[in-house]
Parts: structure tokens; C-alpha cells; sequence
């Protein structure tokens, strides 16, 4: 695991652009796992940035969603997909028949994941799947107790995850929903290769259960620790719990550029 703590999110943000864009430099047909959510906002910003700079080229990667909420079409305004699409694959020059999401209005739940999970292997598994954390350690939607062995699946989300999604649901005068498409633990580990990012203080406490504490599956992402190619990039707030401070490199003694990915 390789551990690298950056001044603040912006640079967290530049730091994880620059080793997607690298990445995408040695294999411009990556396959690449995107993760929803707050944390990731700003890389993406910076993806659509370099493209636009003519610097980064995406129309040979194919995508995969980590996860979505249960109910929601695909042109919902708080589902995944519609973030996606608002964040990334609206405002750069992708190839549609490349990018793979989760249905979150599937007739047939078990044969979606089981498909799911079939597009992922004949695509040659993920290159790289990025990550948040929630802050009961989720991964994906895979809340404390999912099974390490568990591939994309309907998941049930916990009161503290449906209380966190209420405020932007109920200004649609929408209920947060209580179930979600998710990969599983086991189809993330399966990626070649994983980058998570956490930023702000309060995930502060998660990480360090994350990182330090015990492999379990209490909570989700400790998992990572068992995986030989992870990339953690934090910021300070988000780093001030960890306690064994030889284990992380400062940001700005990290050279990206000799960064290699096992198995290139
Ligand atoms: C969400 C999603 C995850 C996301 C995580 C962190 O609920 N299921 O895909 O990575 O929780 O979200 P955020 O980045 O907004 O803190």
C-alpha cells in the first residue's frame, strides 16, 4: 500500500489526475472504475481540464461505475449515472459503447450483476478502480458487514448511509432510497490495481480504522490492506488520525512520475 498524504484537496485532486493521465499514457485503453460521490468531484474537473488542454485522450478507455442507487433511472438527477454524465462523460470526447454502468431500474437484478460481472472480465477486469470512503468505511455501497468474498450485487444500506443521501432527496421531495446496486468486495480486490481517495476531517477516524485497525468486515475498506497494488491519497485533515507516520510519504516528496503499477 502506498500512502501518500497531499497538503489539501486540490492537490489531492491534481496528484490523482496526473497519475490517471500517466496511466493513461502507457495503456490509453485503461480500464478504469469510477467512484460517485463528493471526494472525487474535483479529479474529474481536472480530467475534463486536461482534456480540453488537449493533454489527456479517453476515447480509447472503457468504464465501469461502482455502484448505483436502487430505483433511480439513469437520467435521475441524483443518480450515478446523471453524475457521471454532468462530471465527466458529457464534457470530453469518450467512446459510448465503452462505458458500462450499473441499471438502477433493472428488470432482472441477479442476471444485471451477473452480466455486470461477465462485461468487467471480457473487458480484461479493471486496470484501475478509483474509490471513496463512506464514513462507516463503506466501499462502493458495500456497508459494514459485506462479505470479502461478495461480487456486484442489491445491497441494503444502512440507516447512517440513507440519513447522509436525505438532504439533496429531500430537496426533491424524494425519500432516500434504501437499497443500491453495488460491485462487491471481492470484484473491487479483483482490480489490478486501486486508488482511493479520502479528503476533510471527517474522515479522518475512518481512515485510520481503514488503515490501521484490523481486517474486517466491520469495516468495508479495510480490505485494501490485503491488496498488493494500492494507491491512498489523502489530504492532511483527512490523514490527522493515523498514528504510524513512517508508513505514509508527505505529498510533496512523492514523484508520481517514477510511480509504476505492478503487472505493467
Ligand atoms: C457514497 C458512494 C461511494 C462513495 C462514498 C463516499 O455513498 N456509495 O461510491 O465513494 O459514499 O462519498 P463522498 O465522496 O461523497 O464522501
Amino acid at each position: 500500500m502506498r500512502l501518500v498524504v497531499w497538503k489539501n484537496e486540490d492537490e489531492v485532486a491534481e496528484a490523482a489526475a496526473k497519475l490517471l493521465s500517466l496511466s493513461l499514457q502507457k495503456r490509453p485503453s485503461l480500464v478504469l472504475g469510477l467512484a460517485a460521490g463528493r471526494t472525487p468531484l474535483k479529479l474529474y474537473q481536472r480530467l475534463v481540464h486536461l482534456y480540453q488542454k488537449g493533454k489527456i485522450d479517453l476515447s480509447r478507455a472503457t468504464f465501469f461505475g461502482l455502484d448505483e442507487f436502487w430505483g433511480l433511472a439513469a437520467d435521475h438527477p441524483l443518480s450515478f449515472a446523471h453524475y457521471f454524465e454532468e462530471n465527466l462523460f458529457g464534457l470530453l470526447r469518450i467512446n459510448r459503447s465503452k462505458v458500462f454502468l450499473l441499471d438502477g431500474k433493472a428488470k432482472d437484478i441477479e442476471s444485471h450483476c451477473h452480466w455486470y460481472e461477465k462485461m468487467i472480465a471480457a473487458c480484461g477486469g479493471l486496470d484501475i478502480q478509483l474509490l471513496g470512503i463512506g464514513l462507516n468505511g463503506h466501499i462502493g455501497f458495500n456497508e459494514p458487514g459485506s462479505s470479502f468474498t461478495s461480487r456486484t450485487r442489491l445491497v441494503r444500506l444502512t440507516a447512517e448511509t440513507i440519513a447522509s443521501q436525505k438532504p439533496s432527496f429531500h430537496q426533491l421531495g424524494m425519500k432516500p432510497p434504501q437499497l443500491a446496486l453495488t460491485m462487491g468486495i471481492a470484484t473491487i480486490l479483483k482490480a489490478k490495481n486501486i486508488l482511493l481517495l479520502a479528503t476533510g476531517k471527517t474522515k479522518a477516524t475512518i481512515i485510520r480504522r481503514a488503515l490501521e485497525g484490523p481486517i474486517t468486515p466491520d469495516v468495508p475498506a479495510s480490505c485494501l490492506q490485503g491488496h498488493p497494488s494500492v494507491y491512498i491519497f489523502l489530504d492532511e485533515a483527512s490523514s490527522r488520525g493515523l498514528t504510524r507516520k513512517d508508513f505514509f510519504q508527505k505529498g510533496k516528496n512523492s514523484n508520481l512520475e517514477t510511480f509504476e503499477w505492478p503487472g505493467e
